[in-house]
């Protein structure tokens, strides 16, 4: 049997005549970007995440990139942030003409290591936020960081593009900052047919400023006052996006049930000293890790990926290069060793499929091919 990574097609099966409506209805109306589709999506979103204002962007990049823009980020500012997360964190700062500045993470959960994150701060100039990543769709320690934020007088930012749905003691991945935003790119909790994104935020001047500049920083039609761009959202992905929305919490749930049966039957297996498995750092809460993905991590990892592969088990290495190791950061003027458990992570960790459809029969079949993989070695 082989086991996908990801198979969107079990999530879309029951959806499909509601979606398909949905479609037919923005065809029909021809009201094909932003309108009223959009407004009552961002109006959802904001209210399921507690944040007062939510902007529906052209993907999770351009709502960074509309975010930073409208702080005024650009050459002379730092932005601290991870070198362990995805392109894009790190692509929107340098995009603005400002410089990342990276910390290294916590191995145990990926992400932002908040002691170091304080050295960093006591001694960096002109930083103008911090941006957290909560990585795999866990929040990062936000009480020490928004702490950092506020001792410093930098807002704190959040990535959430893996976490739209992460819970945290203090409330919505995403709405814990000063602003922070979500991906719904189609492989995360709750995935667009396409891309998409969404900024949310709680200071109205600030959610005004990013409306006009998602849209050329236009206010009122042909005038703009500021220069923007088009990071607009389609209709067509907030009716869809809308109508997947009532379900993410139980998405979320099932992707917990699966990473529970994955602890169960890996120590059942004997394979927890052989696999380090995702730690949960705010326990209690009911959805504090919504599992985008289940990483994993081994020293043997490639030669492990590549007996998963021939047993037709999708993985994925989530990432590989380390940000400040890019071709495209050299002039950073980072190396090797800088950020040694960024490094680590990226040569020992690889992501197990998981879904809320996956079965408890591929689930067995990857816990027995990872016990095949370790007990014949
Ligand atoms: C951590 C992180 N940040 C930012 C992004 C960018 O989102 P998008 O792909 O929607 O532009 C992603 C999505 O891939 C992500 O995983």
């Amino acid at each position: 049997m082989s086991v996908p990574l990801l198979d969107l097609r079990r999530q879309y099966a029951p959806l499909k005549a509601q979606c398909l409506a949905a479609m037919e209805e923005v065809a029909d109306s021809q009201a094909l970007i932003l309108g009223p589709r959009t407004e009552a999506f961002e109006k959802a979103v904001a209210e399921y995440c507690g944040a007062p204002h939510a902007i529906g962007c052209s993907s999770g990049t351009d709502a960074q990139l509309v975010l930073l823009m409208a702080l005024g980020v650009g050459p002379g500012d730092v932005v601290v942030t991870t070198p362990y997360t995805f392109f894009a964190t790190a692509g929107c700062v340098v995009r603005l003409g400002a410089t990342p500045v990276f910390v290294d993470i916590d191995p145990h959960t990926f992400n932002l290591d908040v002691r170091q994150l304080a050295e960093l701060l006591n001694r960096t100039a002109n930083v103008k936020a911090i941006i957290p990543v909560h990585l795999f769709g866990q929040c990062a320690d936000m009480a020490a960081i928004l702490d950092l934020g506020k001792t410093h007088g930098v807002p704190v930012l959040e990535d959430a593009a893996q976490a739209l749905g992460a819970r945290h003691p203090l409330g919505h991945a995403g709405a814990l900052g000063q602003a922070g935003w979500f991906s719904f790119y189609p492989t995360k909790n709750l995935g667009a047919f396409g891309d998409a994104g969404m900024v949310v935020c709680h200071d109205d001047a600030l959610a005004a400023k990013m409306r006009a500049l998602r849209n050329h920083g236009m206010e009122p039609r042909y005038f703009h006052p500021l220069i923007g761009g088009n990071f607009r959202i389609d209709a067509l992905q907030s009716a869809i996006l809308h109508i997947k929305l009532p379900h993410l919490d139980s998405w979320s749930a099932g992707r917990r049930d699966r990473a529970a049966y994955y602890r169960r039957e890996m120590e059942r297996a004997g394979l927890l000293g052989h696999l380090t498995l995702p730690v949960e750092s705010w326990p209690g809460g009911e959805l504090q890790h919504i599992y985008n993905q289940f990483v994993v991590r081994t020293p043997r990892r490639d030669a492990l990926r590549a007996h998963l592969t021939a047993r037709g088990i999708g993985t994925e290495i989530y990432y590989p290069l380390p940000l400040h190791q890019q071709e495209c950061f050299r002039y950073l003027g980072y190396k090797a060793g800088d950020f040694p458990e960024s490094e680590r992570a990226a040569q020992e960790s690889l992501a197990l499929p998981i879904f809320p459809e996956l079965t408890e029969a591929e689930q067995a079949e990857v816990v027995a091919a990872l016990a095949e993989f370790f007990t014949a070695a």
